[in-house]
């Protein structure tokens, strides 16, 4: 079962943040940890200048990143990390994947990788840097990207990023403005975003989208209410928000959880969240999110789903 599931009474309009709490993690590490991280390294050795990419000028704001990370995994996962400071000396360990590193804070030539691209190898969570006062993309490791690259929204600012979607949802992105230039150091916050994909396939930036976009041309006649549950996926991001202390930059995390439709609609429940949410989707979100050429018969599925059993 996904550990989020943002399907209630209807479709959410509202930018739906909450705060982090203190008991609460900023990254979180579960069973695919292992694989998913695997998975980024790759994509980093194949294509580092697409997965990965920095403006110059927010060094420290990666020192930023890497310092809260590090800290809050030993804190939220202490047998899997530690972390050792003498000084600007820093020791790290790392467990999981039986690595230790020592590395000179601050200090970027010490360490393999620039500072945002070295931590971000050492969690699920794609990491992603804004700052300025219009909160501008200046740098980012984004291996998970759900239609989205690094290329096409670079240098962008918070407004054009979103330009897609503005008019679809237009008071809930000024909303989430004025969040990206009010929000307080030490006050972080979260939100989930949904999507129902053809496959669970994790990175879907933008060079596989013709591949994606065939794969669903391709599906979509095989899809009745008796096949669809297994053909389709729910795909949640558990996105952070959070203001950092020196350099006043804002670091915005996403990680992808996914499963089976069918293992979700298996609680009638979840069936009928689900419906309710799609059902009051407005058409042109339905569209942007791909969903419009198999809604009816999603639909259909999960008001079956929703009935409990006989
Ligand atoms: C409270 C903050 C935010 C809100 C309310 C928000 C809202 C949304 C919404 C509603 C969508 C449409 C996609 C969907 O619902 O599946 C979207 C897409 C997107 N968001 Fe955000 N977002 C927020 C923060 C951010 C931040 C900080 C970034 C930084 C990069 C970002 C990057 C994107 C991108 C790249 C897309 C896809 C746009 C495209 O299709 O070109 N979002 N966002």
């Amino acid at each position: 079962m996904l550990p989020y599931f943002p399907f209630g009474d209807r479709f959410n309009d509202k930018m739906g943040t909450r705060p982090i709490s203190e008991s609460e993690p900023l990254v979180e590490v579960d069973g695919h940890y292992q694989t998913e991280t695997d998975l980024k390294r790759r994509l980093l050795g194949e294509y580092i200048n697409y997965y990965y990419q920095a403006q110059p000028g927010h060094e420290t704001a990666q020192w930023d990143v890497l310092a809260l990370i590090l800290q809050n995994l030993v804190r939220f996962s202490p047998g899997q990390f530690s972390l050792t400071t003498n000084g600007n000396r820093w020791q790290w360990h790392n467990a999981l994947l039986n690595e230790t590193t020592d590395f000179i804070f601050d200090d970027a030539s010490t360490l393999p990788h620039d500072p945002l691209d070295w931590v971000g190898r050492q969690v699920q969570e794609d990491l992603v840097l804004l700052a300025g006062n219009d909160a501008r993309l200046v740098a980012g490791q984004l291996c998970f990207g759900n239609g989205w690259c690094l290329d096409e929204k670079i240098g962008l600012p918070f407004w054009d990023i979103h330009a897609p979607i503005t008019p679809i949802v237009e008071p809930m992105m000024q909303a989430a403005q004025t969040l990206m230039t009010r929000l307080p150091v030490g006050r972080p916050v979260w939100r989930l975003n949904w999507s129902v994909k053809v496959t669970d396939q994790l990175d879907m930036t933008n060079r596989h989208t013709p591949a994606l976009d065939r794969l669903l041309a391709d599906t979509l006649p095989t899809l009745t209410p008796a096949t669809i549950g297994e053909k389709l996926f729910i795909r949640i991001e558990r996105q952070t928000l959070t203001r950092l202390p020196r350099s006043g930059a804002v670091l915005f995390g996403i990680h992808t959880y996914q499963n089976l439709l069918a293992h979700e609609a298996a609680n009638p429940e979840r069936a009928a969240g689900m419906k309710r949410v799609f059902e009051t989707t407005p058409a042109a979100m339905i569209a942007y999110k791909s969903m419009a050429g198999f809604l009816p018969t999603l639909l259909t599925y999960l008001e079956m789903q929703a009935k409990p059993a006989p």
